[in-house]
């Protein structure tokens, strides 16, 4: 049995005075049926530790940079979000991809310095709107992840998690349907079944795209989707612990 995770991605939102009441209300209202994380901006980290530090609620970053150190002004490395005690990074959110040039070989290059650092990456993968009517879904997110498994191979994927974020369905209203996602939370996960049954049995595999406390239990519901992602929901206390609750 694969435990759902329900991993907030704050974006560049918050400040010290908000988000102190948002932790703490995610701290005091986790159960710890599901895993739950929240991935907020660099600055905050500190203060999602002092908050979140023995409590069953983890915290991560966005993004990570593919060196360990050096002359990379404005990046911040692996080792440094583990300092601040993360346990999981976001890597190729489409966000990146889109606007700041993140190619499948970066992604691949964060992913490894993440695992390196010894953290959870958690790679997220999706086609936009123009692939989806072209009808090439599977062949975008089949390309993202193997351009990862080239790199670090499927045994890696042991100690990491994959979120399926259709580019049409972030921060648009627009869900992709539990049937739609399932299909692809199928397709990825029968990609690395060819590689490796115990890494694709064991895989968790999250929905991100417009996920609200309306339809995540239906999501959640299907045999591939291990939980989600949750943009502009888990910035709303209530909203947030309203899908963890549904997973
Ligand atoms: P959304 O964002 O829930 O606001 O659609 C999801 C994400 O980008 O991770």
């Amino acid at each position: 049995m694969r435990t759902k995770l329900v991993a907030g991605n704050w974006k560049m939102h918050g400040s010290l005075a908000t988000n102190a009441g948002l932790l703490q209300a995610v701290r005091d209202g986790t159960t710890g049926k599901a895993e739950v994380a929240v991935c907020v901006p660099y600055p905050y980290l500190a203060q999602a530790r002092a908050v979140l530090e023995g409590s069953a609620v983890a915290w991560g970053a966005q993004d990570v940079s593919e060196h360990a150190q050096g002359a990379f002004t404005g990046e911040v490395s692996g080792a440094m979000l583990v300092d601040f005690g993360c346990r999981f990074v976001l890597v190729g959110h489409s966000e990146r991809r889109s606007f700041y040039g993140d190619t499948d070989a970066l992604v691949a290059a964060k992913f490894a310095a993440a695992q390196t650092a010894g953290l959870i990456p958690v790679l997220c993968v999706g086609e936009s709107l123009a692939e989806r009517e072209a009808g090439v879904t599977g062949e975008v997110v089949t390309r993202q992840i193997d351009a990862v498994l080239a790199n670090s191979g499927a045994g890696a994927f042991a100690r990491a998690v994959v979120a399926y974020e259709p580019v049409w369905a972030i921060g648009t209203g627009r869900t992709a349907s539990p049937q739609q996602a399932q299909e692809v939370h199928a397709l990825i996960r029968a990609r690395f079944a060819r590689d490796s049954a115990d890494v694709a049995t064991g895989l968790r595999v999250l929905y991100g795209g417009s996920v609200k406390a309306g339809n995540a239990a239906e999501l959640f519901g299907q045999p591939d989707i291990d939980g989600g992602l949750i943009g502009g929901a888990s910035l709303v206390a209530a909203d947030f612990l309203a899908i963890c609750a549904a997973a």
